[in-house]
């Protein structure tokens, strides 16, 4: 068997890292060959639910699980560390302004990127979902100038899987059958679902989305809106954001990232995202 990856989620307490950390322990981003340990970062108030967590995942019986580290401690989570899954952020609360909100992720952004120059692997790959994601990813590499840019990334496959389901589900086709859906822009309202260059499987043909959906207007327009607006309803259903979706996301993210991608979804959009923004700067 290979040497165990040492993979860290932060904010692992919390709902996403809930369903996430189940998924990496049974081998769904890294394969059924490849042993891990899972090294588990969140703030000390937490510490209590993290063992929880623990006991919960021990309780799992993982066979790829070789061990775990729980910890708020940045240099004992960032060392050695292979991947990262860096989910913990400031949540906007009730009366915040946008600069506040921004305020405190950069001071979280920044000591976990100087943790990561300082301790991690120098390839590690590291994947920002904390929102606001573009702007903590560019942040967190900007303070760890020994790992390539390329290396860091900010999470928009969630709204690349909404889209890719929303057409699937309209044409009745399985997911797997829909792919190149392009994510423009930040993982935000502002964003562009693009089906332009998305191919559909449909009655053993290959086609392009708008012949397929034969629909321009939906396609342009509410199917549009849906995406940019799924995380608010979502939360207007739920109470809570998105978790088992994002959790997903994050894990087809690194998944496709370590392994390369299939044939067929080829899904790049997650990683050039965060280019758009060193492009920018
Ligand atoms: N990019 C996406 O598509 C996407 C989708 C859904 C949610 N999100 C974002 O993911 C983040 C996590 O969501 P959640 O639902 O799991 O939230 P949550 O509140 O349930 O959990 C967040 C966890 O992060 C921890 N945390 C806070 N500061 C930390 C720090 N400095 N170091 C380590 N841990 C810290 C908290 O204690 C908490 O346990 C949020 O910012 C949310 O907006 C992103």
């Amino acid at each position: 068997m290979a040497e165990p990856l040492k993979v860290l989620v932060t904010g692992a307490a919390g709902q996403i890292a809930y369903s996430l950390l189940f998924s990496v322990g049974k081998g769904d981003v890294f394969g059924q060959d490849q042993p891990i340990i899972l090294v588990l970062l969140d703030i000390p108030p937490m510490m209590g639910v993290l063992e929880g967590v623990v006991m919960e995942l021990n309780d799992c019986s993982l066979p790829l699980v070789k061990g775990i580290i729980c910890t708020h401690d940045l240099e004992e989570a960032f060392t050695g560390i292979d991947v990262a899954f860096m989910v913990g952020a400031m949540p906007r609360r009730e009366g915040m302004e946008r600069k506040d909100l921004l305020k405190a992720n950069v001071k979280i952004f920044k000591q976990q990127g100087e943790a990561l120059d300082k301790f991690a692997k120098k390839d590690v790959k590291v994947l920002v979902v904390g929102n606001p994601a573009n702007t903590n990813a560019c942040i967190c590499a900007k303070y760890a100038p020994s790992i390539p840019k390329e290396n860091f990334s900010a999470m928009t496959r969630l709204d690349q899987n909404r889209a890719q389901s929303l057409v699937a589900n309209r044409l009745g086709v399985p997911n797997s059958d829909v792919w190149n859906v392009i994510i423009w822009g930040n993982h935000s309202s502002t964003q562009f679902p693009d089906v332009q260059h998305a191919k559909v499987k449909i009655g053993g043909e290959d086609k392009n989305a708008f012949e397929a959906v034969k629909d321009d207007s939906w396609l342009k327009n509410e199917f549009v809106s849906t995406v940019q607006k799924r995380g608010a309803a979502i939360i207007a259903a739920r109470k809570l954001s998105s978790a088992m979706s994002a959790a997903k996301a994050a894990c087809d993210h690194i998944r496709d990232w370590w392994n390369g991608t299939q044939e067929v979804g080829f899904n790049f959009q997650s990683i050039f995202s965060i280019n758009l923004i060193f492009l920018k700067n």
